[in-house]
């Protein structure tokens, strides 16, 4: 039996975003923890999957399904993670590998505002297994562009669920509010975190 439980988050920590817009995308991730569930409690019967095909199948939409929500769920708990909580400073390990990658830290503002800009789903900025270094990831639905072996560091929802409630529009705006929000005590652990699961070269010039 699986039994996946929603986390909490500290929403009312969150500035410039409202307690119902917030909410309410809180009712969303719970709606996905909800699917997951469902569908991983879904019993593997033979008998129902004896059509399979790359079309339309029953199994097709298992998959597809358990992609979606199980990566909405991932995605969200990241998002709200680290939109929250405070230390909204930029600090530590990841700020002086961002300036040591991006050249300063206004020019990596700038090329994550823009990749958020461009993309219908997420942005996410994450430190690559293949190169131990930072990349900004664009994806437009929660299963789509999602790159395996890629530890997220920053996850910014940029679906209009995220911010048409409180932005319209202005999606500039609601970048640069959650920018405003972004916990970088959250970040320098999920960085300390991936250190320590991989067996990273090449890093030594970071202060970990
Ligand atoms: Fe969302």
């Amino acid at each position: 039996m699986y039994n996946i439980k929603p986390e909490t988050f500290n929403l009312k920590s969150v500035n410039g975003i409202s307690t119902k817009q917030l909410d309410e995308h809180y009712k969303l991730y719970v709606g996905y923890v909800n699917t997951l569930n469902k569908i991983w409690n879904t019993p593997y019967v033979p008998e129902n999957y004896t059509d399979s095909n790359a079309t339309y199948s029953n199994m097709r939409s298992l998959k597809l399904g358990e992609t979606y929500s199980l990566d909405g769920v991932k995605l969200h708990q990241l998002y709200f993670e680290n939109m929250t909580g405070g230390n909204n400073t930029p600090f530590g390990p990841v700020l002086n590998a961002i300036i040591d990658q991006f050249s300063f830290y206004d020019k990596f503002i700038s090329y994550l505002t823009n990749v958020g800009l461009s993309m219908r789903g997420w942005a996410v900025l994450s430190i690559d297994s293949i190169d131990n270094k930072f990349h900004i990831i664009g994806s437009d639905l929660h299963d789509t562009g999602a790159v395996w072996l890629s530890y997220p560091l920053l996850v910014m929802d940029l679906y209009e669920h995220a911010y048409f409630m409180d932005f319209g529009t202005d999606k500039k705006k609601y970048i640069a509010t959650f920018i405003k929000n972004i916990n970088w005590g959250v970040l320098n652990n999920r960085l300390a975190n991936y250190v320590s699961l991989i067996h990273v070269k090449n890093m030594k010039r970071y202060p970990f």
